[in-house]
């Protein structure tokens, strides 16, 4: 498959048309605004969703009337808070980050925007930590499943939100087209190799009804899939 690579004008066509978009249809906060300031002041990379993308992990969030949330792949909290500022005051989101360094940045940010009584940063390997979560009886199921942590471990991620999941839980995961990498047989690197392996969860397990969505913008040429529980 030939690998396509937009030219500056065509990447600056991207951006010009994101932010007409945003402009147009994704209302100004200055939280959000600020999250990324704070990223970039404590050098994190500039990897978080596009503003129009965390818009619609908003409107999922608020179409699924989701009240719990889970998110595997803090970075600086910005999806975290566009996905919390969906959820009701009595709403809960865990987000699950392996650096330390990473998640008090996203901590801060948290709090600055006011949430952190709703958001708990929960630090270490998610897989780790979703072992753990899966055994405190304390951990409820999660409506919403946002995965985007270390992608050769999406297809991991994918079927741990299956099993905290109940049926009506909608997952999103980032990252799955990669410049096309993903469908490129000859690409095995490990990033690549995880998301094909989430493809064949998508492809092969009824438990779940799938779609993928390719998106160019801002962040260049990726997309998303959608995920929903439909049997357990
Ligand atoms: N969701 C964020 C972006 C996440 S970037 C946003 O849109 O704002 C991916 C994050 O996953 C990075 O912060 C990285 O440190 C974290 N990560 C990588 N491997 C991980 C692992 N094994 N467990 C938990 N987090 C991990
Ligand atoms: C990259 C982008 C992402 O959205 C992500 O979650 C991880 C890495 C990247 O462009 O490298
Ligand atoms: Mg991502």
């Amino acid at each position: 498959m030939a690998l396509f690579t937009p030219t500056q004008e065509i990447a600056d066509s991207f951006n010009e048309v994101d932010s007409w978009i945003c402009d147009s249809v994704v209302p100004a906060d200055s939280a959000l605004e600020g999250v990324l300031k704070a990223n970039a002041a404590a050098s994190l990379d500039q990897i978080d969703v596009a503003p129009n993308q965390g818009r619609l992990l908003y409107l999922l969030a608020k179409m699924n009337r989701a009240k719990r949330v889970l998110e595997i792949g803090t970075l600086g909290g910005y999806s975290a808070i566009w996905l919390a500022k969906a959820l009701p005051s009595d709403g809960h989101l865990v987000t699950l980050e392996v650096s330390p360094e990473t998640a008090k940045v996203a901590e801060s940010n948290i709090k600055n925007a006011g949430l952190s009584s709703i958001v708990d940063v929960k630090v270490g390997p998610a897989l780790d930590t979703l072992a753990q979560m899966d055994k405190d009886p304390a951990t409820g199921e999660f409506d919403l499943v946002f995965i985007d942590a270390d992608k050769q471990n999406h297809h991991n991620y994918l079927q741990w939100a299956v099993k905290l999941g109940h049926v009506g839980t909608v997952i999103v995961l980032d990252n799955v087209v990669r410049e096309g990498r993903v469908a490129n047989p000859n690409d095995n690197t490990p990033s690549a190799i995880g998301v094909r392996k989430a493809f064949e969860v998508m492809k092969y397990d009824k438990r779940i009804e799938s779609t993928a969505i390719q998106t160019v913008g801002s962040k260049g040429w990726d997309g998303f899939a959608v995920a929903l529980v439909v049997s357990k």
